[in-house]
């Protein structure tokens, strides 16, 4: 009898265990890949976190998803002038570069956000790197960015026309930098509400 108790106890913990051992074994499917300047910012001051990792980090929540930041193995400098600068000289010269690290097990994401900062219009050309990098096939794709006026510029159709036939890009949300930086509220209601009308949260 001691021993049938002991089993049916053993097996009760087990049961409970059960949920917390699940969790940790599922992977996630959902990748948040970002681009994002911290330092002297438009209208935000000097800023420890970008405006855009902050969104990413909002997004990264509310979907359980993974993060990677595209950290540049060159970093571009804290002063606003001379970043702006440092984004001219790359846009002239098409320049792609470098982050540090690589994404691990590309293959176990099927839904991919990509967030980037609008500069001079444009995507930042760190963001076409990993965009040339990676095989997009069957993949979810979702732009987000911050800005300070120019909303997502032509960043959406850019994204479209550089993903295979194979991959499906949805509705991107643009955000504002200084609310990115400074309204974490507001910012998570624009993204839970822009996550439900593209059908990705109910
Ligand atoms: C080099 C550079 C160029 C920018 N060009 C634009 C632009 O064309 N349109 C715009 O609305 N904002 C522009 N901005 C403002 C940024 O898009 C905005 O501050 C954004 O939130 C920065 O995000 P981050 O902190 O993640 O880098 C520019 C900022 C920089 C540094």
């Amino acid at each position: 009898m001691k021993k049938l108790m002991s089993l049916l106890m053993a097996l009760a913990l087990f049961c409970a265990a059960l949920p917390a051992l699940a969790e940790e074994e599922t992977p996630a499917h959902v990748l948040v890949v970002f681009f994002s300047h911290a330092g002297e910012n438009y209208g935000v001051g000097v800023i420890e976190e970008g405006n855009t990792a902050r969104m990413g980090r909002i997004i990264a929540e509310q979907m359980e998803a993974d993060i990677f930041e595209l950290v540049p193995v060159v970093p571009y400098p804290e002063d606003y002038d001379a970043c702006l600068e440092a984004a001219t000289e790359e846009q002239r010269t098409v320049a792609r570069p470098e982050y540090e690290e690589e994404i691990e097990n590309w293959e176990q994401y099927d839904t991919v956000f990509i967030g980037y900062p609008i500069w001079w219009g444009q995507i930042p050309n760190i963001v076409h790197t990993f965009m040339e990098a990676y095989d997009f096939a069957g993949k979810t794709v979702i732009p987000f960015n911050t800005h300070e006026g120019s909303g997502q510029a032509h960043s959406q159709k850019d994204i479209e026309a550089l993903m295979p036939e194979e991959a499906t890009v949805l509705q991107g949300l643009a955000v504002r930098g200084g609310r990115a930086q400074n309204d974490p509220e507001g910012t998570g209601a624009d993204v839970a509400k822009w996550l439900k009308d593209i059908g990705l949260a109910e």
